[in-house]
């Protein structure tokens, strides 16, 4: 009540309602009471530091438990407030710590600005939100929570899997990726936990689960949304208490494996579908990292672009290249205006696809837009156009001049070439469109007239 002028306030009633509204939305500040139904505060303080969670968390508690709130402050708990309490020193001290913990940001924001960090691991990226990726990824790393990565196909979900098991204390262990989407529905319970001999038909000899197989190290559950019903139970209880049986066998084994699952499937969706067991789900995403979309992201364009074709170049100049493989090749302004402007469905799977693309079809030293595929070319016109304007390669009268043209092309053709409508869809006389057409060259086709 005393917040609510403040901002946006969620109350839970024990820890794992909290750890359920963590996961949602991160908060700026946690007011954590030491003794609740179930779990304790202390526990709830314990699983923040696993999850990378960094708000800072006043603890209240009884006056006659201070010696727990001493406790709690060494468990990394910011401040304490003994009850009862005054409302107004609460409030002044929540609004301190969550000064205080936007200045930290801040100063960690200015700092990577400063370093012009560009980087983590094999991922690049400049804007705004891959950096704070970047960041979250090294925190995360850190910890042991299992971690659900979402984003659209081709957004960098295993890339973010792969750095986060290199900078993780289990970077020496092994690191095992398994597509629960291209496994068949019937091998895939086998292939996670393993069998016995005489399991089921065909199961001839004894085999390890890929489980088992990543002790110590990171399995990546990828597409883990195509899960079976029955599977997801068994890893359900896999993960809560990190034993399972391999499918034929009485007894469990225990593991000691680190979990990031990804998905371009709206999970919440599925739960409320009832294809996905909200208990594991709740299980998974105990750590969420949600990639945007490239077209989100334009700013990363440019450099990703410019990522793949040094990439390129020193994969082919190595290792007994042929000769004249010389520098790398450089983008005219046209195509990496038409590569920033384009809507790239696939994301960055779809830009590398480009580049290779570019490559292929460019015999000089510099890919030109008409090395670039059609689709990429033609949707990336307007903004190739305002690039070459930039770069002062068209002048002002010309670009305008390309651009009307262009959209008075797109126009006819969306109305089949019928003047009236096409004068209609744009506001303006029949006889004004008929001018501008004459004036930019474009041709009227037949059939028109009789409209
Ligand atoms: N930030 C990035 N920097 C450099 N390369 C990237 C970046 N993001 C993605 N890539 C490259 O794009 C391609 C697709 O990435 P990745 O396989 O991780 O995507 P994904 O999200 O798992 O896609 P899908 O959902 O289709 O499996 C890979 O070749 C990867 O190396
Ligand atoms: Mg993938």
């Amino acid at each position: 009540m005393l917040l609510k002028s403040d901002g946006d306030v969620a109350i839970a009633g024990n820890v794992d309602a909290a750890l359920r509204e963590i996961a949602v939305a991160t908060p700026d500040v946690v007011l954590l009471d030491l003794v609740m139904p179930g779990r304790s505060g202390l526990e709830l303080l314990e699983e923040l530091g696993q999850r990378g969670v960094r708000a800072p968390v006043i603890v209240l508690t009884a006056t006659n438990t201070v010696s727990a709130a001493v406790q709690a402050m060494k468990h990394g708990a910011a401040d304490f407030v003994t009850k009862p309490f005054e409302l107004e020193a609460l409030r002044i001290k929540v609004r301190n710590l969550i000064e205080k913990h936007d200045l930290e940001r801040e100063v960690e924001r200015l700092r990577d600005e400063v370093e012009e960090r560009q980087q983590l691991g094999r991922m690049v990226g400049r804007s705004a939100a891959m950096r704070e990726i970047f960041r979250a990824v090294e925190r995360i790393a850190r910890a042991e929570a299992t971690v659900l990565v979402t984003g659209e196909s081709g957004t960098g979900k295993e890339l973010v899997a792969r750095a986060i098991h290199d900078l993780s204390p289990r970077s020496a262990g092994p690191f095992i990726a398994v597509n629960c989407g291209a496994i068949p529905s019937d091998l895939i319970e086998s292939e996670l936990f393993g069998h016995e001999k005489g399991a089921f038909t065909g199961a001839t000899d004894r085999r390890i689960g890929r489980i088992e197989s990543v002790n110590k190290g990171t399995l990546f559950l990828d597409e883990i949304g195509e899960l079976e019903p029955a599977v997801q139970v068994k890893l359900l209880r896999a993960l809560q208490e990190r034993t399972f049986e391999r499918v034929g066998s009485s007894s469990s084994t225990s593991v000691d494996v680190r979990i990031v699952a990804a998905t371009n499937r709206d999970l919440v969706a599925e739960v409320a579908a009832g294809r996905f067991r909200e208990d594991l789900y709740y299980r998974v995403a105990v750590v969420p990292v949600k990639l945007p979309p490239l077209r989100d992201r334009r700013e990363d364009i440019r450099l990703l672009a410019q990522t793949f074709l040094a990439r390129i170049h020193a994969s082919r100049s190595g290792g007994g290249a042929p000769a004249g493989t010389g520098a790398p090749k450089k983008l005219s302004a046209a195509a990496l205006g038409a590569l920033e402007g384009y809507r790239w469905p696939g994301n960055v799977r779809e830009l590398e696809n480009a580049i290779e693309y570019g490559l292929a079809f460019c015999d000089g030293d510099t890919i030109e837009l008409k090395d670039l595929p059609i689709s990429v070319g033609r949707s990336g016109q307007a903004e190739a156009l305002r690039e070459q304007w930039r770069q002062g390669e068209r002048s002002f009268d010309e670009t305008v001049h390309r651009f009307e043209s262009e959209i008075l092309r797109e126009a006819l053709e969306r109305n089949q070439g019928n003047q009236t409508r096409t004068a209609n869809d744009l506001g303006i006389t029949r006889r004004v469109l008929k001018l501008k057409m004459d004036k930019l060259g474009i041709e009227s086709r037949g059939g028109d007239e009789a409209d």
